[in-house]
């Protein structure tokens, strides 16, 4: 399935109101919902862990897509699984046995997602592709929501010639707006993430505006 995604990061939702905010976004049609869980110690910024995820899965009917923002990854990987991730991506650059931590997320029961900084070539994720359901390419250095679009436009075409016909997801994360939007579309992304572009202007109490943020994504 290759129609566009939009999941919004919850990273710029109400940190109060969390299970108010993704039933709001996923009333304006949102398709996934995505979780930032960041460690202060792979990006310097922290946010919630595994309990806190698993508060949210009642609250998620769509897909809850959980992007792990730590290192180390597989201590964890038992956790997130009981917390109801359906799709849990690790950092290439988190760990030097990437392929140990995508066959401990698969055999955990989720579908393994590889992350990518902007830093690091397409061809670190040539030989996992097997292993993976999804590759999130970030286009923002990773650890907080509203920052400047960083073009991989390049990287994603190059993605999309290795995967062929696999059916994997390229997921693009940071700076997502209406501008950036159709051109990593363009270049074959699927997924948009989008968190201050999706949040902004609106509120539990005016969720209207974030349907209008979803589709003018
Ligand atoms: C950045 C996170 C992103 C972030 C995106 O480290 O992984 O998901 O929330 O936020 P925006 O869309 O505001 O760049
Ligand atoms: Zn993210």
């Amino acid at each position: 399935d290759r129609s566009i995604k939009i999941a919004p990061s919850i990273l710029s939702a109400d940190f109060a109101n969390f299970g108010a905010e993704i039933r709001a976004i996923e009333a304006e049609g949102c398709d996934w919902v995505h979780i930032d869980v960041m460690d202060g110690h792979f990006v310097p910024n922290l946010t919630f862990g595994p309990p806190a995820v698993k508060a949210f899965r009642p609250h998620v009917t769509t897909v809850m897509d959980v992007h792990l923002m730590i290192a180390p990854v597989d201590p964890y990987i038992e956790a997130y699984a009981d917390a109801g991730a359906d799709v849990l991506t690790a950092h290439v650059e988190a760990t030097p046995h990437i392929h140990r931590t995508l066959q401990a997320i698969r055999g955990a029961g989720m579908k393994p997602g590889i992350a990518l900084n902007p830093g690091t070539p397409a061809e670190a994720v040539e030989h996992l592709l097997d292993l993976t359901d999804l590759i999130c390419v970030m286009t923002v250095n990773p650890g907080f929501g509203g920052q400047k679009f960083i073009d991989m436009t390049a990287k994603i075409r190059r993605l999309r010639e290795m995967i062929r016909d696999r059916p994997i997801h390229i997921e693009i994360d940071g700076g997502v707006d209406p501008t950036t939007a159709p051109l990593v579309a363009s270049a074959g992304a699927d997924v948009l993430v989008a968190g201050s572009a999706v949040f902004r202007g609106g509120s539990v109490d005016n969720p209207g505006a974030y349907g209008d943020n979803i589709r003018a994504i």
